[in-house]
């Protein structure tokens, strides 16, 4: 199960950050340092209202847009929420779920991840489904239960097939934004238990084609070391995206 057989993906989680006409000029700085790079995909997960000014500048280019949550019902009385047609219309292919700032601030819930999920993959979006235990977890030795547990509900109802579209981010809540990566060894472990997980559910193929990405305090100073780990084949990068000099390292570190 060799990580050389998948193509690693780098997603920059811009969160809320960048107002349009920030966006549009960091984008346009970003492509100029990421440029003719072509080892990975390259991704930027930003808040909707950048979307379409994100799109624009990245258009014809490598570098793919994301939103950063998507509503699970396709229109109506949800104020406030951004269904999965209106991200692809404004230039979207991904979509960040379950992030554990929703999951922590904003009621997100096992339930409604799989629910977003579902809608995220039957639209054609790219879901990048988030999961990660706590640091409480962690000490008290649960990890592979939580994590295990909060993948098998994401996926509930999710088809081989559509499989193809969804990755895997898995984000140690304790190592998000707080500058304590997991060593490469602890991400690697949680990577290959939540592909095991997948084995367990679509089979050994699935498992193996799965990008699985590691999440929190990735930075250009240790990015080659768990990217090189065989079971993480890219990140989801929160801080460093904001720099397009780190963002371009990380993404150099993947190649
Ligand atoms: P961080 O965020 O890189 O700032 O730790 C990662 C994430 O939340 O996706």
């Amino acid at each position: 199960m060799s990580s050389r057989k998948r193509r690693p993906v780098i997603a920059g989680n811009w969160k809320m950050n960048m107002t349009p006409s920030e966006a549009k000029a960091f984008a346009a700085e970003l492509y100029e340092k990421v440029k003719g790079k072509r080892g990975c995909d390259i991704v930027v997960c930003v808040p909707a209202i950048d979307i379409p000014a994100v799109s624009k500048v990245l258009a014809g280019t490598a570098i793919k847009v994301g939103g950063q949550n998507v509503h699970f019902k396709k229109s109506g009385a949800y104020t406030g929420e951004i269904s999965a047609d209106m991200l692809l219309d404004a230039g979207a292919k991904y979509v960040v779920i379950g992030h554990s700032e929703r999951r922590q601030y904003f009621g997100e819930t096992d339930e409604t991840v799989n629910l977003r999920t579902k809608a995220a993959v039957e639209a054609g979006l790219h879901a990048i489904v988030c999961v990660g235990e706590l640091l409480s977890e962690r000490e008290s030795g649960i990890t592979t239960e939580v994590v295990s547990r909060q993948v098998k509900l994401a996926l509930a109802g999710i088809t081989a097939e559509q499989m193809n579209n969804v990755i895997i981010a898995y984000e140690p809540v304790w190592a998000i934004g707080t500058g304590k990566t997991a060593t490469a060894e602890q991400a690697d472990e949680v990577c290959g238990i939540i592909r095991n997980v997948i084995s367990g559910l679509y089979g050994k193929a699935v498992a193996r084609q799965t990008i699985i990405q590691y999440g929190g305090s990735m930075n250009a100073g240790n990015a080659a070391e768990l990217l090189a780990m065989e079971n993480i084949d890219g990140g989801l990068i929160g801080g460093a995206s904001l720099k397009a000099d780190a963002f371009s390292v990380i993404v150099d570190a993947a190649q």
